[in-house]
């Protein structure tokens, strides 16, 4: 389509025609305020503190500059008296009707509505409403605070139309609107899968992540527990945010300068993990490949279960189709469940004085910890669950500056891990990982893909599939000689329900399938430092940053790490007796689905 041309503050612009006035503002570098837009994501026109005057063709009322269309020969003003005073107004109604405890709040200094009250130069709240105070509503994930909640539905809009769980919308009328789960529901009885989009979305403390940085802290005082944490493969690229190095940064060496200083008592890495899940995970993919293969009922095709959002959805809107997982545990529950057994035996301590601290770029991972499953002789795998936000806090908190630390590394033995772990925490990286192993193991021969990656499911489109074509197989795999092995790799509820719905009428094509629950993987989960302007631009910066760290390892296969095939020979062998009682899990149906009508019932058992 051709360009636009219009006029804004005197200054002659051109935009692509179909933008809006805000957008047609960005391009050509002239800022208009704006509180509950965000770009590729939310255009709904809520707040109305993006006004601006349109001058011609002449139009009565300010216009809301994200929301109304450009159009050539507009003549646009943003910052007459007449804006400025209407910009302020709306900025005080939403104070009146705030809980302005900004002291005391979680995005206290890293607040849009904060940073935007500074902007038009509100210094004071001339009306003070009424005000109904609302109660908490904590969940083991989130905190939904809707005495701070601006209304400006940003969470409505990631949950419904990205993630398509349409768990949030809005509730009662007028003054009495409330952001919530439908009938008020608490959001830990809904059919919420705590993957937390809508937390990195709100511009304001209405929802947050639970903190654990207390237990942590009570835990790291406690002279009896020896305490061990594990952060995961995304948070090296997001944590360096957070002291305001630009995305894309990898700070894996400050990350275990950082964790040192804090006092934990070992500093190893979910990445060794992520390599024994691989193991585990394609073990139990080849055994099922290999039933199937001589007529057996095993099902594909299989999907990964690393992401403890997507298990949360797949339990509440597929609940008739759970044996497609893996029963693989995701790679920190594991983690914690070798530390618990193995490591704690090494150095001669019992079970429940070890505690262990996962660093994630997740909210989903605190109610995965808190899951009953994910423990063993009654002792949690894993204790808390420490978002990339609530770790960059505590680093700051305990006065360690980030920026002046050395780069080191994680302990030994369970610090060591191959490139195939960093991939974990990108869309398509699982499987990738698998991929390196699992065609390894079949043919004795390394993935026939230009430097191991698989490049038609690297990327960010939202379904990503690849054939790969057994040839040449050993021996023992003849019968899987000339086998085309498909593959899907999807990240976001919205793929996801499109396979699940191939796959429950019995359509689909695959045999293995990758899901995760945020949108391009974990870098851009839940519990990541919120990007600074277009989360897309961000998501491809710290996608980067993940493959140039597996580049940059000597090792990059999981079957190749050699701390994991030290710990083979005395656990046993990938999907042993060992590996079955501690490192795999099963699940639970918690919605009802209705053959009938296709439809699902998400009411918890
Ligand atoms: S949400 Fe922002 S403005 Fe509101 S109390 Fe928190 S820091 Fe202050
Ligand atoms: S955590 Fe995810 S599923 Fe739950 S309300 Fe937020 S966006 Fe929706
Ligand atoms: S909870 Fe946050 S994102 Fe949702 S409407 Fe309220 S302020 Fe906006
Ligand atoms: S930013 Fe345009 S109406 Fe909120």
């Amino acid at each position: 389509m051709a360009d636009i041309k219009l006029t804004i503050n005197g200054k002659a612009c051109t935009a692509p025609a179909g933008s809006t006035i805000l957008e047609a503002a960005d391009l050509n570098n002239i800022h208009i305020p704006r509180l509950c837009y965000l770009k590729g994501i939310h255009k709904y026109g809520a707040c109305r503190i993006c006004v601006v005057e349109q001058v011609s063709p002449p139009a009565r009322n300010l216009q809301a500059a994200c929301v109304v269309e450009a159009r050539d020969g507009m003549v646009i003003e943003t910052n007459t008296a007449r804006v400025r005073e209407a910009r302020k107004a709306m900025y005080e109604l939403l104070l009146s009707n705030h809980d302005k405890k900004c002291l005391t709040c979680s995005r206290n200094q890293d607040c849009e509505f904060q940073a935007l009250g500074r902007e038009l130069g509100v210094e004071d709240s001339p009306y003070e409403g009424e005000r109904e105070i609302l109660p908490l509503d904590v969940s083991e994930s989130i905190t939904r605070d809707p005495n701070k909640c601006i209304l400006c539905r940003r969470c409505v809009s990631v949950c419904r139309n990205i993630q398509t769980t349409s768990v949030l919308t809005a509730e009662n009328r007028g003054f009495h609107t409330v952001i919530s789960p439908g009938f008020n529901l608490p959001i830990g009885s809904s059919s919420c899968t705590f993957c937390g989009q809508c937390v990195v979305v709100c511009p304001v403390g209405a929802l947050r992540e639970t903190s654990h940085k207390e237990r942590v802290l009570k835990a790291l005082g406690d002279p009896g527990k020896y305490v061990v944490v594990q952060p995961a493969p995304a948070v090296r690229v997001g944590i360096g945010e957070c002291f305001g190095l630009p995305a894309g940064s990898c700070e894996t060496g400050r990350l275990a300068a950082a964790l040192r200083r804090m006092g934990f008592d070992a500093v190893f890495d979910t990445n060794w993990s992520a390599d024994l899940t691989i193991l585990e995970e394609g073990t139990e993919f080849l055994q099922r490949f290999k039933d199937v293969l001589s007529g057996g009922k095993a099902v594909l095709p299989m999907m990964t279960s690393c992401s403890p959002g997507w298990i949360q959805f797949i339990e509440h809107n597929f609940p008739d189709q759970l044996e497609h997982l893996s029963t693989c545990k995701s790679p920190h529950e594991m983690f914690g469940a070798v530390i618990k057994s193995y490591y704690a035996k090494k150095i001669g301590k019992k079970p429940e004085d070890m505690y262990v601290v996962s660093i994630m770029p997740c909210t989903a991972k605190k109610t995965e910890c808190a899951r009953p499953e994910l423990s063993n002789d009654g002792v949690p795998n894993v204790d808390a669950v420490l978002t990339t936000r609530e770790l960059g806090d505590m680093i700051k908190s305990m006065g360690i500056d980030f920026m002046d630390l050395p780069e080191e590394q994680f302990d030994s033995p369970l610090g060591l891990s191959t490139g195939a772990a960093d991939i974990f925490g990108v869309t398509g990286g699982v499987m990738e990982a698998a991929l390196r192993t699992v065609y390894e193991i079949v043919t004795g021969r390394e993935l026939p893909f230009p430097n191991l990656h698989v490049s038609p499911i690297v990327g960010l489109e939202q379904i990503r599939e690849a054939t790969i074509k057994l040839e040449n197989v050993k021996p023992e795999w003849k019968a899987a000689e000339g086998f085309e092995v498909r593959i899907a790799v999807t990240s976001g509820y919205e793929g996801a329900r499109k396979l699940m719905k191939q796959i429950r009428a019995g359509e689909s094509p695959y045999h293995f399938i990758e899901v995760m629950g945020c949108p391009g993987g974990c870098i851009t989960g839940g519990g990541q430092p919120r990007p600074r302007g277009d989360i897309r631009v961000t998501r491809q910066k710290r996608l980067e940053a993940i493959y140039a760290e597996d580049e940059r390892k000597p090792i990059r296969k999981s079957h190749e790490n050699p701390a994991l095939l030290e710990f083979y020979k005395e656990w046993g062998e990938p999907g042993c007796h060992l590996s079955h009682e501690y490192l795999h899990t099963h699940y639970v149906k918690r919605g009802r689905y209705n053959e009938l009508t296709d439809e699902n019932f998400t009411i918890k058992d």
